[in-house]
């Protein structure tokens, strides 16, 4: 039987304290919704704590959260905000139980989120440099940060060129982003679709086309390209970006594998001797070819 007064004198559970459960989500709630594309949804949240709100956004680009749904269960996600950013929001694709229970979220709603986490995109390192971002598809959520981030530092960059495809125009996804990008001084962007219609008066064919676009010219000196996207564009862009000179050391991407505890605890991520949730999910390209990783 506990004594009266067991309680106070335990003192607070550390279950129930972030600080000493590295487990517990902290509280977020959505601020609202939009749709991306098709089965691809933006939710806009902050934590119910804003000093949680304040920890979290040291984050790096190329870092991940766990989300958890309450009822559902917890997946991982990138952070496609720039933390230059004032607004933090997740970009997910419904592919199963947890991600379409996310997509039920509405705003008000509540989850949990537990992050930052992995080792994240670190920017400083590549200053001086020409940054060249090649994405296809939802790729282009992890690398939106990192180009945002480049932005809001444009002084410390060479050429900043950003390259994307989607299967179809309705398939582009951060218009306003892309908009803006197309237009802005400082940035050349340039994208393509495989299946034009829509009005589409744009570049046709796959994302590494645009290389040998009129008016294209991929630096390579003094260059570090970043690649994220399916499988089957991530292994092309590599063999004309290296075939153009560029090194497997100086091309970054990231690597998504089953995530369960994103803290290096559970083994569930692990390729080789490598923790994707720690060690990553941002590897040279260099890095994924010795972990003997075919993508
Ligand atoms: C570091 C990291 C960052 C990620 N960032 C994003 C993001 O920003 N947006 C986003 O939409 N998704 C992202 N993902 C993938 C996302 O975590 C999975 O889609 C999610 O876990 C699926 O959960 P579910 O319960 O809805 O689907 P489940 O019911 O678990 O699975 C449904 C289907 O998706 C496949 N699947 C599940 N998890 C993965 C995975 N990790 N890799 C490949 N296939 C998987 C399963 O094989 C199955 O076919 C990321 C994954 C990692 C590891
Ligand atoms: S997800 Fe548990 S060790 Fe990486």
């Amino acid at each position: 039987m506990p004594r009266e007064g067991a309680a106070a004198e335990a003192g607070p559970d550390p279950a129930a304290d972030p600080r000493t459960n590295i487990y517990l989500p902290r509280l977020a709630v959505v601020d609202r919704v939009v749709d991306e594309i098709a089965d691809v949804r933006t939710l806009f949240w902050h934590f119910e704590d804003p000093e949680a709100q304040r920890a979290f956004r040291q984050f790096r680009p190329g870092q991940f959260a766990q989300v958890t749904v309450f009822g559902t269960g917890e997946f991982p996600a990138s952070l496609p905000a720039s933390p230059t950013e004032a607004e933090t929001f997740f970009t997910v694709r419904q592919v199963g139980s947890c991600t379409a229970a996310l997509h039920r979220l509405r705003a008000g709603d509540r989850f949990g989120v537990r992050g930052p986490y992995g080792n994240g995109f670190r920017m400083d390192d590549f200053a001086g440099q020409n940054l060249v971002f090649v994405a296809g598809g939802i790729g282009l959520i992890p690398l939106r940060s990192c180009i945002l981030y480049a932005l809001a530092h444009r002084s410390q960059y060479g050429r900043i060129l950003v390259f994307y495809g989607a299967k179809t125009p309705r398939e582009l996804m951060y218009r306003e982003n892309l908009r803006s990008w197309e237009e802005a001084a400082g940035i050349e962007c340039h994208l393509t679709v495989d299946q034009p219609g829509e009005g589409w008066t744009g570049h046709v064919g796959v994302v590494g086309g645009l290389f040998k676009k009129p008016g294209v010219q991929v630096p390579i000196e003094n260059t570090t390209a970043f690649v994220c996207g399916p499988p089957v564009m991530f292994r092309f862009v590599i063999r004309d970006l290296t075939g153009m000179g560029l090194s497997p050391q100086r091309i970054y991407s990231t690597l998504e594998r089953y995530m369960k505890c994103g803290v290096g605890k559970c083994g569930h991520c692990c390729i080789g001797v490598a923790y994707v949730c720690l060690d990553g999910p941002v590897f040279t390209c260099e890095q994924i070819q010795k972990l003997g990783e075919d993508i």
